[in-house]
């Protein structure tokens, strides 16, 4: 067909040929991971019905496969057995057919993983629940990104079986091993666990073909063997290299039930994987050994003095590891700046959260600047403008509610860490009081005092303070008219403690209003605070708090810094989470 191609052709019904744009040369996996899957039948199988999995470190892929096997033939036989027998009643019947649903549900979920045209797969592992896609499928992976609402530079971790499966990846042997020198022992040490190491993607034609959106703008892949028997054995059993992020909604709590998947993703995925609670409860830590000295990513449930002294016996070079999350890299970015604002009690500094520039990225609130010799800051002119782990640049494991976090050296007293709370509510009772009131200065009446509609708050107690920080007191002082609408009571075994407090409906003739204060103690280890972290701020959420007043824990006599070392991973986390914070 001849088109013509002067100008004075306008009008007529002809396309000429416009300049490539940019945009045109994004992958069909691009495009494909801004779609979100919608109306999936999302459905929880629990893993719980499996046969014992072997956990041992040595347990091979093909143990895991045999034992997948002997599953389902067992599950086939039993229901075929059964459907000859004339003397079995209705309901037995019912449970076995529920048997073998069961096990050819799990088949499904598997196959999903394998031939790639499904959903990924939400599964349990030893730190948080994972979102699963065969991690040599660009597809595949790009409906990981489609389902969470994932910035699509952020790479993803690559889960593998065992250190076997890792070096059939890099192209390695057992006798001439691929996977780098700084790694072996580290791996002998802390795998199956909560450790992800970095290592360059194989080069074309050696071990497997990574999807490159696995791993968009970066050299390196990281790989992880996590300690889930499930986890493994699912692997094994897909016979694929599973990417996998957490399992939440980007920006969310990451997921420690097979629940908070579903809270997150019901609807965008067909299977969700219940192998119970995860026992570590925060993310792996994410390390990279090819920079001298080894540097921290992203804190996590293996903790940089384990690491250290494990160096230190072992006298390699991981007694040097560093934090490496902390540094400022020069990225601009469109947020408020962080400020100080002097309070009479406490010094505060608010957090730059804004989600109106659609990438929710993250400011610290506190750039922290170490100050030995290998500080972190020496290293900066050795890294790009972007975060090493740039996944530690995202907002993170926000609540709906607004979170303040109060964070005070251990010698701080009780008294003054609870007063910086009582400041922080009469603060944010004061700015809800009525607009017009508040700019004329007008005679003070009742609703002036008072907030102006049903409030709750959240209050999550780690180390020092007492049961809802004592805020129920509190409240009395600051409204003796209120009168307790129920006593101090715990929603369940160790659920949050509920208080409520109203105001009379009839004083002064104003509509009664309430405060609900929900209390949940995260625990006073590291270990404890880890494992309830987040799932306390998916109750917050649950229970709808506005405000969630977090103690950050602390330790030991010295500084601030010092006291933190132990709950380093969980404080990040907290950080991250909350929309400011006060340090007493
Ligand atoms: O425990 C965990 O690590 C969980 C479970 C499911 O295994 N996974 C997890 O993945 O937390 P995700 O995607 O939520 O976090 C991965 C973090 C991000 O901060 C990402 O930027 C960083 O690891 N990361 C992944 N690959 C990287 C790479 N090649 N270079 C630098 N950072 C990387
Ligand atoms: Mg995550």
């Amino acid at each position: 067909m001849h088109i013509r191609d002067d100008k004075s052709s306008k009008g007529l019904h002809h396309r000429t040929a416009r300049p490539r744009q940019p945009t045109d040369l994004a992958t069909p996996e691009a495009e494909l991971s801004k779609l979100p899957y919608t109306n999936c039948r999302t459905r929880i199988l629990n893993l719980k019905h499996l046969p014992d999995i072997p956990t041992g470190k040595d347990v091979s892929d093909e143990q895991y496969r045999e034992i997948f096997q002997r599953y389902l033939d067992a599950k086939r036989h039993s229901s075929s057995f059964h459907a000859n027998a004339s003397d079995n009643s209705v309901r037995d019947e019912a449970n076995k057919n529920a048997g073998l649903e069961e096990s050819q549900l799990l088949r499904s979920a598997i196959q999903s993983l394998t031939t790639g045209i499904a959903p990924p797969v939400a599964f349990p592992t030893e730190t948080v629940y994972g979102l699963g896609a065969d991690a040599t499928n660009g597809a595949s992976i790009a409906g990981i990104f489609a389902a969470k609402g994932r910035p699509g530079d952020n790479p993803l971790i690559v889960h593998v079986s065992s250190v076997a499966h890792l070096e059939k990846c890099l192209g390695g042997t057992e006798t001439d091993s691929a996977i780098p020198k700084v790694y072996r022992e580290l791996i002998d040490q802390f795998w199956p666990g909560p450790l992800t190491i970095l290592v360059p993607v194989p080069e074309d034609g050696k071990g497997v073909k990574f999807a490159p959106n696995v791993h968009p703008g970066q050299k390196t892949i990281g790989f992880r063997l996590p300690k889930s028997p499930y986890a493994r054995f699912l692997i094994a059993v897909a016979d694929r290299p599973i990417a996998a992020p957490s399992a939440n909604s980007s920006g969310k709590p990451s997921p420690t039930t097979a629940l908070h998947v579903k809270e997150d993703l019901d609807g965008k995925i067909n299977f969700i994987l219940d192998g119970g609670e995860c026992k570590v409860g925060v993310e792996s830590t994410v390390v990279d050994g090819l920079h001298d000295p080894p540097l921290i990513l992203r804190p996590g449930g293996l903790s940089k003095r384990d690491l250290r002294e494990w160096g230190i016996k072992q006298g390699n070079i991981w007694q040097h590891v560093q934090n490496g999350w902390e540094y400022k890299t020069g990225v601009k970015r469109k947020r408020e700046a962080v400020t100080d604002t002097v309070h009479p009690a406490t010094k505060t500094s608010k957090a730059a959260h804004n989600d109106s520039d659609g990438a929710n990225v993250y400011d610290s609130p506190t750039i922290q600047t170490p100050n030995n010799e290998h500080s972190d800051l020496e290293l900066e002119s050795d890294i790009s403008a972007a975060p090493r782990a740039p996944g530690m640049k995202y907002k993170h494991y926000a609540p709906s509610g607004r979170m303040f976090l109060f964070e005070a050296p251990s010698r701080c007293s009780i008294e003054a860490r609870t007063k910086a709370v009582y400041d922080k509510l009469g603060e944010l009772l004061n700015a809800r009081k009525p607009e017009p009131n508040r700019a004329h200065g007008s005679p003070k009446k009742l609703e002036d005092e008072v907030p102006t509609h049903h409030l709750t708050i959240g209050i999550l107690t780690s180390v020092s303070w007492p049961e809802l920080a004592g805020l129920q007191e509190e409240w009395h002082q600051l409204y003796p008219a209120w009168s307790d609408a129920s006593a101090p009571r715990h929603l369940s075994g160790h659920g949050p403690a509920h208080y409520s407090l109203s105001k009379p409906a009839d004083v002064e003739g104003l509509p009664a209003k309430d405060v609900q204060l929900y209390g949940i103690p995260l625990g006073k280890d590291s270990e404890s605070i880890a494992q309830n972290l987040f799932a306390a701020l998916r109750t917050c959420d649950a229970l709808s708090c506005e405000w969630i007043f977090v103690e950050a824990p602390s330790s030991g006599d010295a500084s601030t810094e010092q006291d933190n070392e132990e709950f380093e991973t969980v404080l990040e986390r907290m950080r991250k989470a909350a929309s400011e914070i006060t340090k007493v």
